[in-house]
């Protein structure tokens, strides 16, 4: 582990990550610094000098910064959106002809990323499911490639793949690794530790958890890797402003209480759902005979609070978010509120029209159970509209 705070457990590690040391009369948590340029010296500005103009680096994201890479292990660039984050770990380290290999089940907008933009610019991108891809690493069919981006669990399907295994033969490829740790979150999983190259986040998601800002980052243990990020983000200008870098520090200092509680929700989600005759493939990787349970286990550290599972069709769906008063339909994951996210409604992943991601909140336990118990009686028993749930097991 990296940084001052590594020793420390998961709860001291979010409250402390990236803090100075104490000084009398400076306050608690460190304050944004609202500034685009900054007052130059009368000699030229030098790398590693005084802050000359907030595109390549402020005091703010500079803590934001720390904070990120003492959690992942890494030194960290944080970028405005977790999209951003993506396409700067691919197109910082490859160039025209280079073969990519991203999931075929992962975040949609990844995979347009590859169809829309990375196409066009002459990559040669591949699209490997996240179960298949250690066979295909160990199998020598990474040779020859510049880059591989995995995404584990995978969204919205939540299937895991194991990083370390990956990394091995990637390494002997002379291939790079980046892990799209988004679902996890730096405190449940650490890939660079794994042996990743890369670590990539939206921290829209539950790393800053409360639905009411945009980041994400990648953070990296190689100097060369660093650098040529840093000097894509420089020229590309998705630098992160001191506001959404100050309210990302300071929303992340909860994060432990918040996955707990999300943790906690999702297990109690995840076993209601298993239970109810209407429902089938659930999926959340700590759930007893997951297909992914073995291997999160072992690789993860902890878990979250992302469920998937299918209802019988989009009419059942819209009868659950009409009858439930706390499960909220809306897209995204990771915040306070339980929401609820009906996949196929977005046309970008390959799932059954009820299939539906759960995002667990931070809300009371029994009042999630209860609510989403009655919304699923009402939209799948027949005598409230359901339809007769005989033929759907
Ligand atoms: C796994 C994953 N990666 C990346 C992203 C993109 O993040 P952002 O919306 O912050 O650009 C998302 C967004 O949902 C995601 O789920």
């Amino acid at each position: 582990m990296s940084g001052p705070s590594g020793e420390w457990g998961d709860g001291t590690r979010s409250v402390r990550a990236g803090e100075d040391p104490a000084v009398p009369g400076a306050p608690l948590r460190p304050s944004p610094v609202f500034a685009a340029p900054f007052h130059l010296a009368d000699s030229p500005p030098r790398a590693g000098g005084a802050d000359a103009y907030a595109r390549t680096e402020h005091p703010t994201l500079r803590v934001l910064e720390t904070a990120l890479g003492e959690l992942d292990g890494g030194r960290c660039l944080s970028f405005a959106t977790g999209m951003a984050a993506i396409s700067a770990a691919v197109l910082a380290v490859t160039a025209a002809g280079d073969r990519v290999v991203l999931p075929s089940d992962g975040y949609y907008a990844t995979r347009l990323l590859g169809r829309e933009e990375l196409d066009r610019f002459g990559l040669r991108v591949e699209y490997v499911p996240t179960t298949a891809i250690e066979a295909l690493a160990a199998g020598g069919g990474l040779d020859g490639a510049r880059l591989v981006l995995l995404e584990t669990p995978s969204n919205p399907t939540l299937d895991v793949c194991d990083i370390a295994a990956v990394a091995r033969a990637t390494r002997a490829a002379g291939v790079l690794l980046a892990v799209d740790n988004t679902t996890a979150t730096p405190l449940g999983q650490r890939p660079l530790a794994l042996g990743a190259d890369m670590t990539v986040g939206s921290d829209t998601k539950a790393l800053t958890g409360h639905s009411d800002l945009l980041l994400g980052h990648v953070s990296t243990g190689d100097d060369a890797v660093y650098d040529r990020l840093k000097g894509w983000r420089d020229r590309t200008g998705g630098t992160p402003g001191p506001f959404e870098a100050w309210l990302g520090h300071r929303s992340m200092a909860t994060l432990d209480l918040r996955l707990a509680r999300q943790a906690e929700n999702a297990r109690a989600v995840a076993e209601l759902l298993a239970a109810h005759p209407g429902v089938t493939g659930v999926r959340w990787p700590w759930l007893a005979g997951d297909p992914s349970a073995e291997l999160a286990a072992r690789q993860m550290l902890r878990p979250n609070g992302v469920v998937s599972a299918v209802l019988p069709d989009e009419a059942a769906v819209a009868r659950l978010v009409a009858a439930g008063r706390l499960w909220a339909a809306a897209t995204s994951f990771g915040g306070l509120h339980s929401t609820v996210d009906r996949r196929a409604q977005w046309g970008g992943d390959d799932v059954p029209a009820g299939f539906v991601r759960f995002s667990c909140g931070i809300e009371d336990t029994a009042d999630v159970v209860a609510d989403l118990a009655a919304g699923l009686d009402s939209a799948l028993d027949p005598a409230h509209g359901g339809p007769a749930l005989g033929g759907l097991r």
